[in-house]
């Protein structure tokens, strides 16, 4: 069964219904695409049957790896970039504690720090800081095996975990998750004995929470991987079974978002109402800005978290530029009760929220923020899930990755592939003096 739920009501005042039902045809021939494998990228559709056809076996290494990990650290550091970690910090931040950084002796699981992600050396050396004075253990994701990023993190925290543990204890420490055969990482793994995991050749970066990439990071963390898989499950039957506009939230949230973009509204901005869905909003950036932005083409992902971010953005979303449109992930049930005390001399003049649960004051944050940018001009798309939990998130990532899929096809682009990524690695290599970029690094230094 599938908890969630996509309402499209509320953009019907700047696109008409007919010309969403129009797409009726252009839906069904995307997600005939998607299930008779005949679309661009379609060597990348493994993301397609995963939560169905996931091995026993892996998950039950996935699981006694967690247990081992658990047993030896107390940090758990994920090296990996893109696709390659924001899956995982995305489900990781969505369960925890707010605060389970400061909470340390309470927690049973490491905690889950992230690394590779980025170049910044004050970032990196301040996490050896940590590292120096606590037990760590340490993933190390690349598909490729060759990004730069992860690469020089783990150079780093690989020569820092081999002086601590020594280099035996340390090849302990250390999982790879990686191509089956190619890459560096894959040669390293082999010697210097780190048990490692596979990324499959048919599963690009950003559709691969549901592989070892994002499980084992999850399972550290301590959360329910089989939850998530099972919630996932449920969303890929119903997303295979019917491509009905009216029936399938894929289906309604990829036609509601590709009529507004014919109308001109050209940037989505994804709205949580927790901290906690702040790398959520990440994920899906990069799973819809990576596979539609090509060609010259595709919605501009945008993300905010309210009622923070009505204080900065507020303000544009309202009476700015009218190029954008909303899609709000609204959770019904908070996992914690708060209420608003009563205060018999009400010198905040707040008494008419006293008895209130937070989340009821946040709800109608929530409406009262949906009307009032409606009648702003900004088209809303709702998708509702009844809480923040494991099985409703695997519902949410395959919700997602099936409506990019379509999406991407009803926009005519390969969404499986990002050309575009590879200019900045080339400047930077050519820059860095890489053996090879020698010519083209000249021509950039004049240019600078
Ligand atoms: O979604 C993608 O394919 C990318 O974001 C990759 O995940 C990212 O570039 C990292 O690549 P790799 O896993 O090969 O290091």
């Amino acid at each position: 069964m599938i908890d969630l739920k996509v309402d499209f009501s509320k953009i019907l005042g700047f696109v008409d219904q007919k010309e969403i039902d129009a797409l009726q045809a252009e839906v069904t021939k995307s997600h005939q695409s998607i299930v008779q494998k005949t679309g661009a990228g379609n060597d990348f559709l493994g993301w397609v049957d995963l939560p169905s056809s996931i091995d026993e076996a892996l998950l039950k290494s996935i699981e006694e790896d967690a247990a081992r990990i658990s047993k030896m650290a107390d940090i758990f550091v994920v090296i990996g970039i893109g696709g390659s970690y924001l899956g995982a910090r995305a489900v990781i931040e969505a369960l925890n504690h707010n605060f389970s950084n400061l909470l340390p002796g309470e927690c049973k699981h490491p905690q889950v720090v992230f690394a590779g992600n980025n170049l910044s050396e004050d970032y990196l050396a301040d996490l050896i800081d940590v590292l120096d004075k606590r037990d760590y253990a340490m993933a190390v994701v690349s598909k490729s095996g060759t990004t730069t990023e992860p690469a020089i993190a783990f150079r780093i925290l690989r020569e820092h975990i081999e002086k601590k543990y020594g280099r035996e204890e340390a090849s302990k420490r250390i999982i790879a998750i990686t191509d089956k055969e190619r890459g560096v990482l894959k040669k390293l793994s082999l010697e210097e004995g780190y048990k490692s995991y596979v990324v499959p050749d048919d599963i690009g970066g950003r559709y691969s929470v549901l592989t070892p990439v994002g499980l084992l990071p999850i399972a550290v963390a301590g959360f329910d991987i089989r939850a998530m898989i099972e919630g996932a499950k449920a969303m890929r039957a119903n997303s295979l079974a019917s491509d009905v506009i009216a029936n399938s939230p894929a289906a309604a949230y990829a036609a509601a978002r590709t009529s507004l973009y014919r109308n001109q509204k050209t940037v989505e901005i994804m709205v949580g109402y927790q901290p906690s869905l702040v790398f959520f909003v990440e994920w899906w950036k990069q799973l819809y800005g990576e596979s539609e932005g090509k060609e010259n083409k595709g919605i501009f992902p945008a993300g905010v978290t309210f009622t923070a971010d009505l204080h900065s953005m507020g303000q544009y979303i309202q009476e700015g530029e009218r190029f954008i449109f909303e899609t709000v992930i609204s959770v019904e049930k908070p996992r914690r009760e708060l209420s608003v005390p009563v205060d018999p001399q009400d010198l905040d003049g707040l008494n008419f929220t006293a008895g209130k649960r937070l989340c009821e004051v946040n709800k109608q944050a929530e409406l009262g923020t949906l009307l009032a940018h409606v009648d702003g001009g900004v088209p809303n798309i709702k998708i509702s899930v009844p809480a923040i939990n494991e099985n409703v998130i695997g519902q949410l990532v395959y919700f997602w990755e099936f409506a990019c899929a379509l999406s991407g096809y009803m926009l005519k682009v390969n969404p499986f592939d990002q050309p575009g990524v590879e200019a900045y690695k080339k400047n930077m290599f050519a820059l860095l003096g890489k053996p090879g970029y020698e010519a083209q690094g000249a021509e950039l230094r004049k240019r600078l």
